[in-house]
């Protein structure tokens, strides 16, 4: 039997995701939010533990033409729900309609209470909990499951963050789209609590990023016992694929607290001993001589308000300098508000990407100096 899933990302990031799926072996259809992807049994496993830049992967488990109220009903009846979430259960149930003839979200809801009864809670409520999404679209209702849990981007290793945190699936969706594969040496010579490096480090040595962590898909009343070893079984193939070699893996920042951060997050991910962390100011940066060539990818401090994007155009400046000086020949990918601070840095872009982090327009910029 084939599964035919959902894998969501940060709206930016779809080319990073599309990537990875490629490298599966897979062919992704891109849609607004995520992936559309299809395979064998089991695949949602693979995804979960695999994807580095996916939000969440959704599991379609119902799809059918609903025109009217009669054909909602009927169709909500025969989606096999229990496997996954029995009557009964408290579940998060998100409800969605799009250019549908059945227009109105309350008669959704209501159909889908009346067929799931499921004790339906609050969007966020709960995180332990089975997540149903119920979306008609011109007229095709599709329903799918959770099978991550909490965001795919809770690796499980980052407990501490700093003042500026970024979600480690975007950090690992940027390192891809700067076209990092874990060969060349890296820097970030922002590193806070660490991020970026970290998710070079894991990508570098051929760390699933779910390895540390567990999935809603391990919750499902009807997970086998087969299912169990199979999923058993992958973990150890994965395991196995990790490799101790890797390029210099560079994260340097100014504060000493950050870096204290970045080196207990480092070892929670067991990748401590493949980086080199230090306290250094990003003015006075450099690589090691005869490193010539690799890619940075970083997040300065962030201006939101308009004075404080002023305040930090020195720094930006600074930046810019010791990219010129040092990291001639370097591939240099930078996250940034939008406005006028990457400008201050003073590379001409080569591809530049709209992404949010936290809530906040950024731009990410690629270039060389
Ligand atoms: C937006 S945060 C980076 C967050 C990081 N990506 C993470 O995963 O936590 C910016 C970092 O720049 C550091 N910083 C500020 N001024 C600096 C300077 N002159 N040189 C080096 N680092 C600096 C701050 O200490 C802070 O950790």
């Amino acid at each position: 039997m084939s599964e035919r899933l959902f894998a969501t990302t940060t709206p930016g990031l779809e080319e990073a995701l599309v990537e990875e799926c490629r490298g599966l072996v897979l062919q992704p259809k891109v849609l607004p939010g995520g992936v559309e992807l299809e395979g064998p049994a089991g695949l949602h496993r693979t995804l979960n533990l695999q994807l580095r830049s996916a939000g969440r992967v959704l599991l379609r488990v119902g799809e059918f033409h609903a025109a009217h109220g009669r054909a909602l009903a009927e169709g909500l009846e025969k989606v096999p729900l229990g496997h996954f979430a029995p009557a009964g259960v408290p579940a998060v149930v998100s409800c969605s309609i799009k250019e549908s003839r059945l227009a109105r979200k309350d008669l959704l809801e209501q159909a889908v209470r009346r067929a799931f009864r499921l004790q339906t809670l609050t969007a966020g409520e709960e995180e332990e909990v089975p997540r149903i999404y119920v979306r008609l679209a011109q007229d095709h209702c599709t329903v799918s499951v959770d099978t991550s849990g909490a965001l795919l981007h809770r690796r499980g290793y980052r407990q501490e963050v700093s003042r500026a945190p970024l979600r480690e699936s975007l950090a690992a969706g940027l390192l891809l789209l700067a076209g990092y594969d874990g060969k060349a040496p890296f820097w970030d010579p922002f590193c806070g609590s660490g991020t970026f490096v970290i998710e070079a480090a894991l990508l570098a040595r051929g760390w699933p990023p779910g390895m540390h962590r567990h999935f809603a898909f391990e919750r499902f009343p009807g997970f086998t016992d087969a299912e169990r070893s199979a999923w058993e079984r992958e973990r150890g193939r994965a395991r196995l694929g990790v490799h101790l070699a890797h390029p210099p893996l560079h994260g340097t920042d100014i504060h000493a607290g950050a870096l204290g951060a970045a080196r207990r997050n480092a070892r929670r991910a067991e990748v401590m001993d493949a980086l080199h962390l230090e306290r250094k100011d990003v003015a006075v940066l450099a690589p090691p001589a005869g490193m010539r060539h690799g890619v940075l990818v970083t997040n300065p401090p962030y201006g939101i308000r308009v004075g404080e994007q002023q305040q930090l155009r020195p720094l930006y400046a600074a930046f810019g300098q010791t990219l010129r000086k040092a990291f001639h020949g370097w591939t240099v990918g930078v996250l940034a508000p939008e406005g006028p601070l990457l400008g201050a840095v003073g590379l001409s872009w080569e591809r530049t990407y709209a992404v949010q982090n936290g809530g906040i327009r950024c731009t990410f910029a690629v270039g060389r100096p």
